[in-house]
Parts: C-alpha cells; sequence; structure tokens
C-alpha cells in the first residue's frame, strides 16, 4: 500500500488539477467527455493496421478513465480487456458504458492504484498507455514498467508527447523526440509506428474538450463561490497546458512492440 495516500493526488495531476482539492469535483467537471486522452478511433487503426490482436488476445488499460479506448478495442476485436483506473466515478461509467456497448462479459474494470497493481499483472498481448503521464517518474521508469506487464513480444500502445525540436523550454519529465527514441530502443522496445497530430486535429480536440469543462467550471463557480478561485484557476491550468501542445509539444501515438 505504498501510495495509498497520494493516489488522488497522482489522478489530480494527470489531469492537471494541481493538488487534491479539486478531486472531488472532477467527475462533474469532465461529465461531457468519454475519452480523455488517447483517440480511440486512432488505437484501433493502430491495431487493425499491424493486426495486433484477435478474439484470444488479453489487453490491459492503465490508467483507463472512463474506459473509451478499452471498450472500443473489446467491441471491435471481441477480446478480453482489462481496465485500471485511480477514480471511482470514471470506473463506474466505464462499466455501465460497457453494459451499454452490449460487452460487458468481455470487460473487467477495477478502481485501483496502476503503481500499486502492476506487479501482478503479466502475460497481456496489448498494454494500452493513454495520456497518463508522469506517474512512474521518468519516461524510462514507465517503459520499463509497462514492459513488465507484457507477454515477450506484446505490444504498447503509449500517447505521450516529446518537447518539439528547436524548443527550448523544460518541462518537467518532459523530452525530446531524439531522447524518447533513445528511451524506446534502451528499455527493449522496437517502434511499429508513430502517430503525430497535425495543428488542425490538435486544435479541433482540444476546442471540443475545452468548450465543456470551461462551462462546466463556470457553473461550479455559481453553485459553490466558495471555491471559485479553484475552479478559476483550473481553467487557467487547462489553457496553459492547451498552449504547450500547440507551441512546445508534439502529440504522439506510438505502436511498440517489446522486442526482449
Ligand atoms: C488524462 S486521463 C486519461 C484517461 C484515459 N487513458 C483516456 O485516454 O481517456 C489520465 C487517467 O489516469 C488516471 N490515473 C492517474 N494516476 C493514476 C494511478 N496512480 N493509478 C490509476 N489511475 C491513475 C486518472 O484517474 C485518469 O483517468
Amino acid at each position: 500500500m505504498k501510495y495509498q495516500n497520494d493516489l488522488r493526488a497522482s489522478v489530480a495531476a494527470s489531469l492537471s488539477a494541481g493538488g487534491i482539492d479539486l478531486f472531488e469535483h472532477l467527475p462533474y467537471i469532465l461529465q461531457d467527455l468519454w475519452a480523455m486522452g488517447v483517440s480511440p478511433e486512432v488505437v484501433i487503426e493502430l491495431i487493425k493496421r499491424h493486426q495486433v490482436l484477435d478474439t484470444c488476445s488479453k489487453v490491459v488499460d492503465l490508467g483507463c478513465g472512463k474506459g473509451a479506448a478499452a471498450i472500443t478495442i473489446a467491441k471491435e476485436f471481441g477480446c478480453q480487456v482489462a481496465g485500471i483506473d485511480g477514480m471511482p466515478d470514471f470506473i463506474e461509467t466505464a462499466k455501465s458504458k460497457s453494459v451499454e456497448f452490449g460487452i460487458s462479459e468481455l470487460c473487467s474494470f477495477v478502481c485501483a492504484d496502476v503503481r500499486e497493481r502492476i506487479e501482478k499483472l503479466k502475460n497481456f498481448d496489448l498494454a494500452v498507455w493513454g495520456s497518463v503521464g508522469s506517474i512512474f517518474g521518468s519516461v524510462e521508469a514507465t517503459l520499463k514498467a509497462l514492459a513488465g506487464c507484457l507477454k515477450p513480444q506484446g505490444f504498447l500502445i503509449y500517447d505521450d508527447g516529446y518537447i518539439r525540436e528547436g524548443r527550448e523550454i523544460t518541462l518537467p519529465l518532459y523530452i525530446k523526440r531524439t531522447e524518447l527514441l533513445k528511451v524506446i530502443a534502451s528499455t527493449g522496445f522496437k517502434i511499429w509506428e508513430e502517430r503525430k497530430y497535425d495543428a488542425e486535429y490538435i486544435m479541433y480536440t482540444e476546442t471540443e474538450m475545452q468548450k465543456p469543462i470551461i462551462q462546466r467550471c463556470q457553473e461550479l463557480m455559481q453553485k459553490i463561490p466558495q471555491k471559485k478561485e479553484l475552479f478559476r484557476q483550473y481553467i487557467t491550468n487547462q489553457e496553459r497546458e492547451w498552449r504547450e501542445m500547440e507551441e512546445d509539444m508534439e502529440c504522439v501515438t506510438f505502436l511498440l512492440q517489446r522486442s526482449r
């Protein structure tokens, strides 16, 4: 139970909430979004193109949020999918979505700390790491931890970002592409595909996510005026992050395969 006390902090950080004060409000603020990071459409596209899964495959989605990627995979490929997330409300939504899609028997969703659970997760054909960020620390530590839950030739969907070439900025725990490629190789992964997102796509998805988040924060500012500053700060954090994604970062989804 090493991480019990800071699971809430980890969840809040992965959703750019700053500290844990906002934790209890995150389900309300994010209620209009199903996918909150990786694009389920891109995940399906990569899996299909490289023929990664069949009906006998076992998939784990770590930091699965409301299960958007996990459920889309189970529905598309008819395989077993396990999803783990530290936010109880997200797991409840994932469970009801799997019922709504008629595939609940293929899915198991558990509320737990991925850092605690990962040791016990073994022999998966595919792991999904969808915009969960730096809960294991460095990219190297993350890839090593993820490799441990895969079969020897297992695949990994790794969705994250790196600092654009030419940008001399420091973003904690983010590295440049050249360095990221070295870490991918040194942790025993081979790249099958690197899917970048063009500026238009980023702007479109940002706006789609931005509008409802701002709207819900404004509602909370009215409902709970004593916490107005907290919600205003969240909007500011989000705007800063979206600006970074546009200007300083390259968002990317890799399909990787464990090569040793
Ligand atoms: C940006 S969201 C992405 C969710 C999902 N992968 C998606 O793409 O829609 C990051 C997720 O990581 C989860 N998370 C953060 N730290 C965690 C931890 N230590 N254990 C389990 N889940 C965690 C959060 O609750 C949140 O749902």
